[in-house]
């Protein structure tokens, strides 16, 4: 059934000229129907470098936002309308123009798990995996960071700037504790211990290396070790087995799952296909400042 649907799939993309782009945290059978599967930055780039007419994005609502943003001019469909990310909606536009009549030097770095709004009225956008380098790109010495205070904080580590962290979090990561840590490594004491930068600074401290979702498979696929805790969303861990043969990954927390992400399934990415809904767009003058700040992260 599984293997009908995803033929279906397959056939009604190469008739409609669409490019399926897909998260690393999504259910199994969406990654195993996607032409990309990636991390926000990965996703990001595929979208504004590929010349399909529509992109099914198979993710939450900020990243086909972002691919909206990027190519207007595209079809983009959400097969899940409600995949919404809670940290995205941690701030507001107008709390962003707040901050800056506050701290009128700083510069504004918004992640990229931020409405449109919040991204029209940023500088600069990152991700998990650029926010280091996006961050010293930067001209000013002062910071502020949004929504997630965790990466905020982490960046903090590495930087002479000062960061200005906003106190917003994703739920996912923000649940892993320490305990999690101390009863993954009793169960798994040879294994390597990778986190995401939205974990809690706590946890960080105890991990071996921080990567974003596509950092730790890259990382996963290149060592020489064979076993890793991943703290992270598990779905991730498909992707680890697929491209990374011979290792074996475990999860940090069983209760670190996004349900958003697993709101997408195969019936509704056909769906989607066959109706070409539902689209997202971003009204132009929004995404004409949005853009602005995506593109000037992807140049970096
Ligand atoms: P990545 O960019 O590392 O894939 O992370 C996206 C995300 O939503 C993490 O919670
Ligand atoms: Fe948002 Fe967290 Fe889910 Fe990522 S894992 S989409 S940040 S709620």
């Amino acid at each position: 059934m599984v293997q009908d649907i995803s033929g279906m799939i397959h056939t009604l993309a190469e008739e409609k000229d669409a490019v399926i782009l897909v998260h690393n945290y999504q259910i199994p059978e969406v990654q195993d129907v996607a032409d990309i599967v990636g991390d926000s930055l990965e996703l990001a780039r595929a979208a504004a470098d590929l010349s399909a007419e529509v992109i099914v994005f198979c993710g939450v609502d900020f990243m086909a936002e972002t691919a909206a943003i990027l190519s207007p001019e595209k079809t983009v469909l959400l097969p899940a309308p409600d995949a919404h990310c809670p940290m995205a909606g941690m701030i507001t536009g107008g709390e962003v123009r707040t901050l800056r009549e506050r701290f009128p030097d700083a510069a504004v770095v918004a992640y990229v798990n931020t409405t449109a709004e919040v991204k029209a009225e940023s500088d600069i956008c990152c991700t998990s995996a650029n926010a280091l380098k996006v961050v010293e790109s930067l001209d000013e010495t002062q910071v502020i960071m949004l929504p997630d205070r965790n990466l905020a904080r982490y960046v903090a580590r590495f930087t002479k700037q000062e960061i200005l962290p906003w106190e917003g979090y994703c739920y996912v990561h923000d649940r892993i504790i320490i305990e999690d840590v101390r009863r993954a490594r009793a169960d798994h004491p040879y294994a390597e211990l990778l986190v995401h930068p939205e974990c809690r600074p706590e946890v960080i401290d105890l991990a071996d290396h921080v990567h974003s979702t596509s950092g730790m498979i890259r990382h996963i696929c290149a060592s020489d070790k064979g076993e890793f805790i991943i703290g992270t969303e598990p779905g991730i861990i498909h992707q680890i087995e697929k491209r990374c043969p011979g290792k074996h990954a475990y999860p940090l927390s069983e209760k670190a799952i996004c349900i958003n992400m697993k709101k997408t399934g195969l019936e509704n990415v056909l769906r989607s296909l066959e109706s070409l809904t539902p689209r997202v767009t971003v009204p132009d003058e929004v995404a004409v400042r949005a853009r602005v700040a995506i593109e000037r992260m992807l140049r970096i």
